[in-house]
This record gives C-alpha cells, sequence and structure tokens, in this order.
C-alpha cells in the first residue's frame, strides 16, 4: 500500500496526531521505509495506543523479518497503554523471526513493571541465547531492575564467556538494576561528630567569604583559610552549626586523591576506611552517592567506570544518582573529591514560599542582613522589595517595624506570604521608590533592579533613588544593598554626606555587582 501523499505532508508537521484512519497506513509505510522510520513513531506514539496495537499485529503477520523488528519499538510505545499491545510485546520472545524476538527483549527492557521483568527472566534463563540476544537481555533486566534481575546479571561469568561487550553492558545493568532496586529512606545525620576533625570546604558567592567566615567563627567552628567563593573549616562536632551560616552554598568534607581523578583512583579514595566510615556515621540509612564535576559536564565513560570500580572496592556505597545522598565533586584541580551533604533537612530559608522572577537568591539577601546588622526596634525600609527577601532576612535577626514598597502588585502577594510563614510583621505598599514616603529610616536595605531583567537605565534609576537616600534616613541610619554602577551611586551617596563603610564585588551568577553599607 503507498502512502497518500498527504501523509508525509502531516508527518513533517511538528505535534501531527493521526486520526485513526491514519494508523494502517503508517504502520504500512514504517513496514515498507527504513527510513521513515523515527518520524512514523513519533506520530503513532500520539495515536490511539488501541488501534496502533491492532494495527501492528496485523502488519506483524507475515512481514519480513527485518520489517516486523522495524514495528516492535511502536509496539512497544504501545503497551504502555494498551493490553492488547502489550501481550502481543510479550508473544514476540517466542517469534519465530530472532530480529523480532531481540527488539522484543529491547521494548520490555522499556516498558518495564512485574510482567516484563519475570518475561525478560525467563527469556535470560533460555540456554544458547544468541550473544546479540544475551546482551540486549543484559541491558533490559538493567532496565527492568529489581532483585531477581540484578542476581541472573551478577552470575554472569565475570569474563562474560569470552565477550568484551556482553561484559560492558552486563556491568553497566548491574549497576542500573541495584540503584533501582532499592528505596530503603536515606538522608545525611546532621548530629553525629566525626572520630577525628575533619577538613572541609564551605562554599558561597564569591564576594562574600569574609561573610561566610564571619558567621561559621560565630556558629563557634574553626576557620581556616580563605579562597574565592569558599572558606576552610575545621569541623571537630556535627555538620548542623554550618546551616547556621546563612550564606553558605554547600559544604563538603575534601579528600584527597593520590593521582589525577580517573575511575581508580576515585574508586580507591572513596573505599578508604576512613572515608567510608564517615559516609556511613554520617548517613542514616544506605550511603547512596553520585559523581559531579565542579568544572561541570557529563563525563558518562568516567562516571560508569568509577561507579563499577567503587561497586567491586566498596559494596556499601551505592552509586544512585537519582536519590543520591551525597555528591561526590571532582574538584576543578583533578586532585580532591569533596563530600557533599546533597538529603539533608534545611530549614534555612523555610520562609521562601512564594517567588518573582527577579527575587534575590535567599544566601545573598542573608548576606545583606548580616552586612547591615541589627538594632531593636530599629525602622527598616526595602524599597524594591520583590518577593521580601531582604525583609525576611532582616527580620530573623531581631525585631524591627518592616516597611516594604514594590511597583508590582504580584511581587507584594508573594512578599506577604514569605513574610507570614517567616512570622513577620511589615507594612507592604504597592508604590514607587522614587516616590514613596517612608517614616524616617535607621536602614534601607535592597536588592534593587541592577538591569538584567529590567528595560531601560537601571544605573540611572539607581542614582535618582541614591539622590534620596541622605534625606530618609535617621542620624547614623544606613543603606545597604548592591549596585551595579558603583561609581555613578557612590558618587551621588557621597555627595549626600554618606560614607562607605563595606564594600564587596559579587559575582551575581557571570553579573559583576558591588555589595555595599553607606553610613549617614
Ligand atoms: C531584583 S528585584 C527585588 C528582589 C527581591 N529582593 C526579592 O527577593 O524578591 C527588583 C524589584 O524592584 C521592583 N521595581 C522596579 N522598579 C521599581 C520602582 N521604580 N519602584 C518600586 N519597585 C520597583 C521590581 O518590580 C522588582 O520586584
Amino acid at each position: 500500500m503507498s502512502p497518500p501523499r498527504d501523509l508525509r505532508a502531516s508527518l513533517a508537521q511538528a505535534g501531527y496526531t493521526p486520526g485513526r484512519r491514519d494508523v494502517a497506513p503508517l504502520v504500512a509505510l514504517l513496514v515498507d521505509d527504513p527510513d521513515a522510520g523515527p518520524a512514523v513513531r513519533r506520530a503513532l506514539a500520539r495515536a490511539d495506543a488501541s488501534v496502533v496495537a491492532a494495527a501492528i499485529v496485523s502488519a506483524l503477520d507475515g512481514a519480513a523479518e527485518a520489517s516486523a523488528a522495524r514495528l516492535v519499538p511502536a509496539l512497544g510505545d504501545a503497551a504502555a497503554t494498551a493490553t492488547a499491545a502489550r501481550v502481543a510485546l510479550l508473544a514476540g520472545l517466542d517469534d519465530a523471526r530472532p530480529r523480532l524476538r531481540r527488539a522484543a527483549v529491547t521494548a520490555l527492557g522499556k516498558l518495564g513493571g512485574d510482567e516484563a521483568r519475570a518475561a525478560l527472566c525467563a527469556y535470560w534463563d533460555r540456554p544458547d541465547l544468541p550473544a546479540d540476544h544475551r546482551r540486549a537481555a543484559a541491558e533490559a533486566l538493567g532496565k527492568v531492575g529489581g532483585d531477581q534481575a540484578a542476581l541472573r546479571l551478577a552470575a554472569t561469568p565475570a569474563d562474560g564467556g569470552g565477550d568484551a561487550e556482553l561484559v560492558r553492558r552486563r556491568d553497566r545493568a548491574i549497576l542500573i538494576a541495584l540503584r533501582d532496586a532499592d528505596d530503603a529512606p536515606s538522608e545525611v545525620a546532621l548530629d553525629v561528630a566525626p572520630a577525628t576533625p575533619m577538613v572541609m570546604v564551605a562554599r558561597c558567592r564569591a564576594g562574600l567569604e569574609t561573610v561566610l567566615a564571619g558567621e561559621l567563627h560565630d556558629a563557634g567552628l574553626a576557620v581556616d583559610r580563605l579562597g574565592p567563593g569558599l572558606v576552610g573549616v575545621i569541623l571537630a562536632g556535627p555538620l548542623a552549626p554550618l546551616l547556621a551560616a546563612r550564606t553558605l552554598l554547600t559544604a563538603g568534607v575534601v579528600v584527597e586523591l593520590d593521582r589525577d581523578a580517573d575511575a581508580d583512583a576515585i574508586a580507591q579514595a572513596l573505599a578508604r576506611p576512613e572515608v567510608q566510615g564517615l559516609l556511613t556515621a554520617w548517613t542514616r540509612g544506605p550511603v547512596r552517592w553520585r559523581l559531579d564535576f565542579e568544572r561541570g559536564g557529563h563525563r558518562r565513560a568516567l562516571v560508569w567506570a568509577a561507579a563499577a570500580r567503587t561497586r567491586a572496592l566498596a559494596p556499601a556505597l551505592r552509586n544512585q544518582p537519582r536519590a543520591t545522598t551525597w555528591d561526590v565533586v571532582v574538584t576543578a584541580d583533578q586532585r580532591h573529591l569533596e563530600l557533599r551533604p546533597h538529603r539533608f533537612t534545611d530549614t534555612r530559608f523555610a520562609w521562601r514560599v512564594a517567588d518573582v522572577p527577579a527575587a534575590s537568591h535567599p544566601t545573598i539577601a542573608a548576606a545583606l542582613a548580616r552586612v547591615a546588622g541589627a538594632h531593636a526596634g530599629e525602622q527598616v525600609w526595602d524599597p524594591f522589595c520583590g518577593s521580601g527577601a531582604e525583609l525576611c532576612e532582616r527580620g530573623q535577626l531581631g525585631a524591627a517595624q518592616l516597611h516594604g514598597t514594590d511597583r508590582d502588585q504580584r511581587a507584594l502577594v508573594a512578599a506577604r506570604a514569605n513574610l507570614d510563614a517567616a512570622g513577620l510583621d511589615a507594612t507592604l505598599v504597592c508604590g514607587d521608590a522614587l516616590e514613596h514616603v517612608p517614616p524616617p529610616l535607621d536602614l534601607i536595605i535592597t536588592n534593587p533592579p541592577l538591569g538584567r531583567r529590567l528595560r531601560g537605565d537601571a544605573a540611572a534609576l539607581l542614582e535618582r533613588f541614591a539622590a534620596r537616600v541622605p534625606g530618609l534616613l535617621a542620624r547614623h541610619g544606613r543603606l545597604v544593598w548592591i549596585t551595579p554602577a558603583h561609581e555613578r551611586t557612590g558618587a551621588v551617596l557621597r555627595r549626600g554626606g554618606l560614607g562607605l563603610r563595606f564594600a564587596r564585588d559579587l559575582d551575581l551568577g557571570g553579573y559583576e555587582a558591588r555589595l555595599e553599607r553607606w553610613q549617614r
């Protein structure tokens, strides 16, 4: 049957959803034209699955081997919802055409579920499977996962009977099968002290190192050294005090590698008794980990090889990227691992229940609040308050009269929700920062529009705002803010009689701005 011309035109349209009458001609096209495969399969996946199943089952009958095998992936797609397709797929494992059988194995692995697992285990148990079927079945067993699948994979001879490709697929499948076999809860224990003091790296936005170091010091931790975006800490007790630092982004235990990070070096480091001991002591439930790279990128081959080697040396450590408890990060110098807690209870920013597109990162809001300091009962205004992050963070430091303005009503709804969640009272007004008249102020704290999203000239807006500041502040009043144009805004503030007391250049994700504290 040659397909109508307009069917090919429909296939070329994105989002084409075939009607009932188009299904059989599409299946015929799949039989006749290998090149049409991907487009036809995409289209069939959008059609009624039971109609697709019926058309494929009828076309399979009598189709040549190669064409029949081409139909099976589409049958597998339909099997997710149509029983007839599932039944046909399972029957495919007993078909006389070997390529169809192999395609059914692959499709069942993708489909998953108990029925597919049982059928694939039985298929795996057949003696004398051709090598390409054994490999496909190994991969499929890995995908369906579960103890039964993992047991079978693990029982194959280590050298795969001389089939290197089978060994590669089997090892990968074992990791996947085990990864998905267990769903016991697991999280980092924040209240357990390490056996010996640990060197840790606490990370923050570049520019906030001294602020973070101050917070860590106040939490009773021994601060070791500072570097760009990081503070070294010696931790002799539990992890919990680290979370007193509100500018902290991540914290990790540093483990030295004995050579550049390859799969063996990573596995050997993780398998060291003191490292395994620490991970076990600091985890409630199974220790799950995933490999990551400070420099970014996926490096899949290294990830797989490191997972396989680690499993061999330290089976208690489970490489389970999707449910990880620990991120194991290869540092940029390739000579260290950083073991970063991934799954733990962090209530620092529990106030954050609502968001706006330009919301401050909470650690930035926390930095502004810390740099501002707190005097009991003072009058505080955020003229560009958005979702209220700075007001919430200032409120955490002690009682104050909080005022916020924003010209966007939706932002004020978000701010109200966040302040309520923080248990804070505040006066919120929809208004322009250049016109609103607040009471005499002890503190103006704000992360204003920096020009990334604002149409128009953010620097000009902030210069005009800066010109208002001296007239709004009480004696000794402070302005703590982030400015993207510190020379221009600084000149205005100085002219108004304010003195600069603190300044740090911040990296706001590839965008430079300066955090400042001015005083009247
Ligand atoms: C960077 S966002 C503030 C983010 C805020 N700190 C938060 O955490 O959500 C800047 C805010 O300034 C507001 N805005 C811009 N121009 C304004 C103006 N002239 N007066 C008042 N608000 C303004 C925007 O609506 C936006 O919500």
